[in-house]
């Protein structure tokens, strides 16, 4: 199979978390760059890459790069790239994006390079792309004024696993929650909690991780749709995935107060495949306990859009650390875009700046007080 430039895109601050999923697939480096990580790999690696991945947010191949200070250089650019995995009759569709570089306006760089993708086509004979084949989304990214052209090989992002077929007041993407699992000291020996669990997206996450169970696998790809790929291999690397799961160890639950969404919960466990494994009821957070050792919540509870819903978050927090004082040997992670500290009554473990859409937030961790022994995981 050829040898590709791949590129994985990554939410602010969770290149890290990303990295670390690419390097369990094999991948050997991947230098992050301008929101993406870069290796090299095959179609198959693309294929494993979609399937496997739980925090990326798309999966590309890199066509070329060129100087792109000036429209005539894009166009150029774009004409002498190697378009040998498109077909004739591909669906052409360009995003664009440009950062720090002089042609910024998204409109011209998305005119221009579908023009340059029609010259270069018209070298194969053709007069106009008659594009009634399959889609191929193309994304002229700028940066310094050096252009990227990039082949989405995942369509829609990778949150869209296919559970979520209902939206609830406020979810998070598949996407964030798992990588919020993935950096709390969580594993599938230990209980697992989100007692804002909302639609349960944090539950979920965990238990398919529990599970091992490939994100992908229930989804459609652009790439699947193409004639270079052979469907039979992302078949069989299903079929691979699907032999490689196991039940999880540990119990996960999620709790919330809001009946509605936590039938919506429900509905999504069943959709992902991990209903048997996930429990979810109705508890309201501020009285949050449990019979079992040394586990770990995660959540994003609510934080309140108006200053006085704010006020209101803020008691909520305080009452939240109350009870988690009473459990001692469990560790709490927060995704929030308040200041939860003076609510615990001490700075967090550890804090990291994330994205929740557009919402600036901090993950706080607040670790157990005492190292956690191993061994049972009930009281
Ligand atoms: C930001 S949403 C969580 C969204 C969730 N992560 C998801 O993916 O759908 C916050 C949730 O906290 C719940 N909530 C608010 N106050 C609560 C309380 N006192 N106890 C339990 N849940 C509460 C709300 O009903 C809401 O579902």
């Amino acid at each position: 199979m050829q040898t590709l430039e791949l590129a994985v895109s990554a939410a602010s601050g969770l290149e890290a978390v990303v990295r670390r999923e690419l390097v369990s697939l094999g991948v050997d480096k991947a230098p992050a760059h301008n929101g993406k990580l870069t290796f090299f790999g095959t179609l198959e690696t693309v294929a494993r890459c979609n399937l496997h991945l739980r925090t990326a947010n798309r999966v590309f191949v890199v066509l070329s790069r060129f100087p792109a200070a000036t429209f005539d250089e894009l166009f150029e650019g774009v004409r002498n790239t190697d378009f040998s995995l498109l077909p004739d009759d591909a669906a052409v569709t360009v995003r664009a994006a440009s950062q720090k570089s002089a042609l910024f306006a998204h409109s011209a760089l998305q005119s221009v390079t579908k023009k340059a993708v029609a010259e270069a086509f018209s070298r194969r004979g053709l007069r106009s792309l008659p594009e009634t084949g399959p889609r191929f989304e193309l994304e002229i990214s700028l940066c310094e004024d050096v252009g990227t052209l990039l082949l989405n090989t995942s369509g829609a992002g990778l949150h869209r696993r296919g559970y979520r077929k209902l939206t609830g007041q406020a979810p998070l993407k598949e996407t964030l929650a798992a990588a919020l699992v993935a950096l709390s000291v969580w594993n599938p020996s230990r209980p697992f909690a989100d007692p804002f669990c909302g639609t349960g997206t944090l539950p979920v996450e965990a238990a398919m991780a529990a599970c091992r169970m490939a994100p992908g696998k229930k989804r459609d790809f652009d790439f699947l749709h193409w004639p270079c790929f052979d469907r039979a291999l992302f078949d069989r690397l299903v079929e691979e995935a699907e032999a490689g799961e196991v039940r999880p160890e540990a119990e996960i639950f999620g709790s919330d107060l809001d009946p509605g969404q936590l039938e919506l919960a429900e509905v999504h466990a069943r959709e992902a495949g991990v209903a048997p494994f996930v429990r979810f009821f109705r508890a309201d957070a501020r009285h949050f306990s449990s019979g079992l050792a040394r586990g770990v919540a995660v959540s994003n509870p609510p934080y309140g859009e108006r200053l006085s819903d704010e006020r209101e978050a803020l008691a909520l927090m305080r009452d939240y650390a109350r009870a988690a004082a009473r459990l001692p040997d469990w560790c709490f992670y927060l995704l929030s875009p308040l200041d939860l500290e003076g609510c615990w009554g001490r700075p967090a473990d550890r804090r990291r700046k994330l994205y929740n859409g557009n919402l600036c937030c901090q993950f706080y961790s607040f670790l157990a007080p005492r190292p956690a022994s191993s061994g049972q995981n009930r009281r």
